[in-house]
This record gives C-alpha cells, structure tokens and sequence, in this order.
C-alpha cells in the first residue's frame, strides 16, 4: 500500500474533457436520473431508428433481465466505420506495428470502410446470415479487426479466440456455440516465432463436424494444408466481391460478440454482449477515462482475443473516429526497448499496458526506456490486475517522466468496459487504487453474510445497479449466468473480487475471491487446469491454486496424485508441464508441481484449497483448523515437501 497521492495537475485539469467538477455533477446525475443521463450519452453513435426506452432491467434471481435502449437499431460497423467517411475519410484508423520492426502499415478510414466491406461479403458468400456464429482466430494483423467489423456489419455474431489457445480449446468453443465458419491465418509471428495457426485449426477441426467453411488469411506465407470444399485463401475469395456491403439494421439488444472467459467451475463461459448499449459504454469510457481528443495517437497492447482488444482497440477507439495501434509482437523483442521505440516512431499519446509486461521491463533496469524520448506521451494506462504501487511509481517515473497521469482502470469480461478508474483531468491517483466509479457505476462492498458495509472498509465487490455495456447472458445457458452473479449476493451484480474501500472512498481490488487465477493479466479457472491434468494417463487427482509471483502477479501451483505404481520423477513433471501447454494454452502452463501421496479433504471428500493456498504461499504458521479433515496428517506431508520456489 502507498500513501501517495497524485493530485490532478492544472494543465490536465484545463485541457481535458472532464474535470473534477464535472466528474461530480455527471456522477451525481447519473445516480440520480439514469434515465435521462443515459438518453443523453447515447446520442454519441448513430441511430437508424431512435430508441424511446432507455433502461430495462431486473437483477431479481427469478425475473433477471437486462435491455438497454431497446427499441432501438442500429448497426455498430457503420458506426465505427461509415460515419467518419464524411469528416475523417483520409484519417488513419489503425495504425498496425508488425513483429518485426521493418513492418507496419497504416489504415485510413476510408481503406477500413473498403476493407470491411469485402470483408463481409466474403462471409455472405461462405453463407454466414444474421445471428450466425463466426468463429476468429487471428493474430493480432488488422484483418482481426475487419473481420470482427463485417460480422457486426452483416449481424453475425463473432466469438474471438486468442491465437494462444491449444486445438483442443478452440474446438471447446466452436462447439459451445455452434459456429460453422472460421476465420485463421497461415500462422502467426511472435517475438521472431511462427505460431501454426492453421495447423491448430485443422487439429481442432477433427472434433467441430458442423464447420463448413475455414477462410485463411495469407500473413506469413507459410506453407499450410487447405482441404478442397472447406478451406479458402481469403485474398483469393475478396478478389470476387465488391468492396461496398448494405449493413444489416440491428436491434440494440441484438448479439455483437461473444467471448470466453474462465469461471471458478466448469469450461469456459461464453459471455455474451449485445448491440447498442455496449457500444455506447465502450465509446464513452473509452472518450472519458484516455481523455481521447482528435488527432490522438492511441495503443492498447492487450491482444483482440481478450476483452481489453475488443473493447478498447476495436471498438471504443473506432466509434469515437480514433487512431488506434494495434501491436503484433511482443515487449522484449527486438529488445526490451520495444514498446518505448513503437512509441518515438509513431508518436503515440496515450499508453494502455498491464502490470505484468511493466514488471518484466522494469527488471531489465531504466536503461532501455530512457534511450527513448517518450516525449509524445501524454497519457498511461493500465488493466487486467492489481498493480503493485513499486510498479505503478516505476511507470509514473521513468516511463512517463513524471509527467503523465495514469489510469488504473478496473473492469472485466463481464462488464464490457471500464467501471472503475481515474479520468485523467478529475480524480488524483494513488499508486495501486482503482480510485472511483465511472458513471452510472454504484460499487458496493460487502460481506460474506451479503451486509452491505458501510464507509471505510473491505469485503466483496458487488454493482448495485446495471449500466449498458454490462453482459447480458452466458450464450446457451441462462441458469449459469444467474447462478454465477446474482444468487450470491440478491438485487445485486457479484464481481467475484475483493476489495477495500478507504477513507477518500477510494477503491482498491485485492484480486479474485474465488477459484480464479489470474496470471499475467490473463484468467484462467483452477477447474480448468485442474481437469486438463486429471486427463493425463498417469495422474489421479490433482488441485491447483495460485500463489504470489513476482512477474505474473499469480502463478499456478499444482498438487498432482499419480496413480498407484507410478514414480513422481523431473522427468514426469516436465511432461506435464508440456501436457497442459498443449491441452489448453502456454498461459496455463503450472509453474510448480507438487507431486502429493493424498490431498488435504474434509469428510465429505471436498478439497480444502485454503490450506493448499497458505502452503503454496509459504505460510506455514496460519494454517487453520486442520482437525475436521479426513486424515490430517497429508498436511504435514504436503509442508514438508513444498516444492522448492528455485
Ligand atoms: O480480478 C480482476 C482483474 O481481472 C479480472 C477480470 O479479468 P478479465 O475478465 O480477463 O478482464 C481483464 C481485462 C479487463 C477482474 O475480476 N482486474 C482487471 N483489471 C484490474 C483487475 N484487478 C485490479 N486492478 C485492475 N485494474
């Protein structure tokens, strides 16, 4: 914790869009009159019918629904795209910086609208129609970005997959939603490394019998199989079509995507998000809290298969007419100068990473950030995890000079955009806090009983209140979606984080109070991991927890029980490392295997993960009541043989 404050400087304070005056009044409003607050932000995009109600929503467990601006239409790539041909046709929209230095390209408006255009007929033609799923595994090249555009554009609903995930995950999430059409690349390029995408493909392929259509991207020109009838070059099928596609008029309430994201239970969910009122929250925050004014050059490095990628580089940027850089590589490669040199040669303003790659770059020393200039850099930015306040100072410091602010912005998958976080121009930051709620936010702490607690304290993070951008169900499993977020705690949305209000009202997340982890930005479900081990031939049960890493935040700690006869050996461990790798993605990859004769379990043959989080983390001393276990003794096995943090 750091007691640290950083006022707002009077320069933010002249120039940007909301001050703390501002910030107060708008707030206040959109408590008070969400109707009319909410009426007023969404005349941001463009209509093609006007909606008259704007808020629809229960969070009563037996009558939940959510319904943004509901009588609306409108189409979300004509909104990013069509609508800035009239002020901004020769403007770039993305500017694309490839693995290697000597590649980048830029995009103006006027090429996107063109781009995703042909895009779309393309899938016209593979006979993808309105409420379609469409299925992305790209690189992070713009055609991620034109392909997630023209199924907006035709209305059909795109699930992107990050082109980190195994075959195996891949097809969990064809299936799961029932896509028939996928788009990939030959391969992607990664720190000087090809990533076989098409290959992953083809292998997830074998259990996804319902796709008909793969459509392939030429990027690297490697030489990939293509299966007569299934799979098409897409330079080849653009070549066939116009390059001008009559968008579909859409109902706000109408799905726009859906992504995967990892609970404390079971395989991934599909969150889904719909139309008009996501558009509306990804536009504004991404307005509000980057302070995005015209002619801004603007980069978020998170990658478009996770949430951060559609929200905040597609998107938010897109609706508000932005420039928007999009990064296929990686921070340390050529050098750990990278990030700082993409920055000095595109002049970049506004810079939106996570703790993890700041806590990576921070151990190579100030070095290579201060042979660059930064001089452009106005603003910082940074998701997916608590930041430690020795990174949050090291970023304020030496990556921004002392000059620029940053925004911590906390949100999730779920929630569609930013909740809560500085704006810039409005709220002084303290190292480490997410600060305030953005508009239209109410965040409530509670206890485990579900008592709202009051004042300075800590607790559960729940939203009392919806706000547009928020998820609308889990895709083919409504149950699921209530049982997840509005059970717990009645009347109310549950974050599943934990957090401690202080005595300014700040908010501070301490991570997840469930069984999720989050290593290096990115989430993953110990169930997940768990089951991908207990599928190997020589494994009988396994546990996995997170424990306390000092450049992934959390890293995974696995206590593995072998099946009678076989031998706990380097070797084995090694082959399960490489096992979960390969069954779900290098992401998942444990970092510790403990190899376990028994696991600690009560009675009733529950894991007690609370004990195999204190071992994991090394703190022996606090291990709890261990007496209502089935045989306590396992515990002191398990102490004794903590594997070695090396
Ligand atoms: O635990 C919180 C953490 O990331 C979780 C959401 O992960 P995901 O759905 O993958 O979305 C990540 C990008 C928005 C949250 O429940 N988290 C995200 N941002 C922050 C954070 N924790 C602390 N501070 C943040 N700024």
């Amino acid at each position: 914790m750091s007691n640290e404050v950083f006022p707002v400087s009077p320069e933010w304070a002249a120039r940007a869009i909301i001050d703390e005056a501002r910030y107060k009044a708008l707030y206040e409003a959109s408590l008070r009159d969400p109707d009319t607050f909410w009426r007023e932000e969404a005349q941001r995009i463009d209509w093609i019918k006007p909606f008259t109600k704007v808020k629809n929503v229960s969070f009563d467990p037996k009558n939940l629904h959510i319904k943004w601006f509901e009588d609306g239409a409108l189409n979300v790539s004509v909104n990013c795209v069509d609508r800035h041909l009239k002020d901004r046709p020769d403007q770039v929209a993305i500017i694309w910086e490839g693995d290697d230095p000597k590649n980048d390209r830029k995009i103006t408006y006027r090429e996107l609208h063109a781009e995703v255009c042909r895009f779309a007929n393309v899938l016209k033609a593979r006979g993808v129609k309105k409420g379609d799923r469409v299925t992305i595994y790209l690189p992070m090249i713009p055609e991620a970005a034109y392909a997630m555009l023209a199924c907006a554009r035709i209305g059909a609903v795109h699930s992107v997959v990050f082109a980190g995930f195994s075959p195996d995950s891949i097809a969990g999430r064809v299936v799961d939603c029932d896509s028939t059409v996928i788009i990939t690349a030959d391969e992607g390029l990664r720190g000087g490394r090809k990533i076989p995408l098409k290959a992953n493909t083809d292998e997830a392929l074998k259990k996804c019998p319902g796709v008909t259509s793969v459509i392939t991207v030429r990027h690297t020109g490697g030489d990939v199989a293509m299966q007569a009838g299934r799979d098409v070059w897409y330079h080849e099928e653009a070549a066939k079509v116009p390059a001008d596609c009559q968008p579909e008029v859409m109902n706000a309430e109408d799905p726009l995507f859906i992504l995967y994201t990892s609970g404390s239970t079971g395989k991934p969910k599909g969150v889904l998000h719909t139309s008009g009122g996501y558009l509306v929250y990804a536009s504004m925050t991404h307005q509000y809290v980057f302070d995005y004014q015209d002619g801004d050059i603007y980069w978020c490095t998170a990658d478009v298969g996770w949430v951060t990628g559609h929200s905040y580089i597609v998107y938010g940027p897109l609706a508000n007419g932005a420039t928007t850089l999009m990064f296929e590589g990686v921070p340390n490669y050529p050098s750990t100068s990278r990030f700082w040199e993409v920055i000095d040669k595109h002049q970049v303003n506004i810079f939106y990473t996570a703790p993890t790659a700041l806590r990576s770059l921070m151990r190579e020393g100030d070095g290579p950030v201060k042979k660059t200039s930064r001089k452009s850099l106005r603003l910082l930015g940074s998701v997916g995890e608590p930041i430690n306040p020795e990174a949050w100072l090291w970023y304020h410091r030496v990556v921004g000079d002392g000059r620029c602010p940053i925004v911590d912005t906390w949100w999730q998958t779920e929630t569609g955009g930013i909740l809560i976080s500085p704006l810039p121009g409005a709220i002084a930051q303290k190292p480490g806090s997410a600060t305030l709620p953005f508009f239209g936010v109410k965040p409530v702490v509670v206890d485990t009983e579900g008592k709202v607690l009051e004042g300075e304290t800590s607790g559960n993070l729940c939203i009392a209140d919806s706000w547009p951008g928020q998820m609308r169900t889990v895709y083919g499993d409504h149950q699921r979606f209530i049982d997840t977020y509005f059970i717990q705690y009645p009347g109310m949305y549950f974050t599943g984080d934990g957090c401690r209000r202080d005595a300014d009202g700040y908010y501070w997340i301490t991570g997840r109070v469930d069984d999720v982890l989050n290593v290096s930005g990115h989430r993953l479900g110990t169930a997940e991991v768990e089951s991908a081990l207990v599928a190997h031939a020589k494994v009988a049960e396994a546990a996995v927890v997170g424990y306390p890493h000092d450049i992934k935040g959390q890293g995974i700690y696995a206590y593995v029980t072998l099946n009678a006869g076989e031998q706990p050996t380097e070797e084995l461990r090694k082959e399960l490392v490489q096992w979960v790798r390969k069954e779900i993605s290098p992401i998942a990859a444990p970092d510790l295997i403990q190899f376990a004769p028994g696991l600690p379990k009560t009675r009733s043959g529950k894991i007690m993960r609370r004990i195999l989080r204190k071992i994991a983390e090394d703190d022996f001393s606090n291990l709890g009541d261990t007496s209502t276990l089935a045989d306590p003794t396992v515990v002191g096995d398990l102490v004794d043989n903590r594997q070695n943090k090396g």
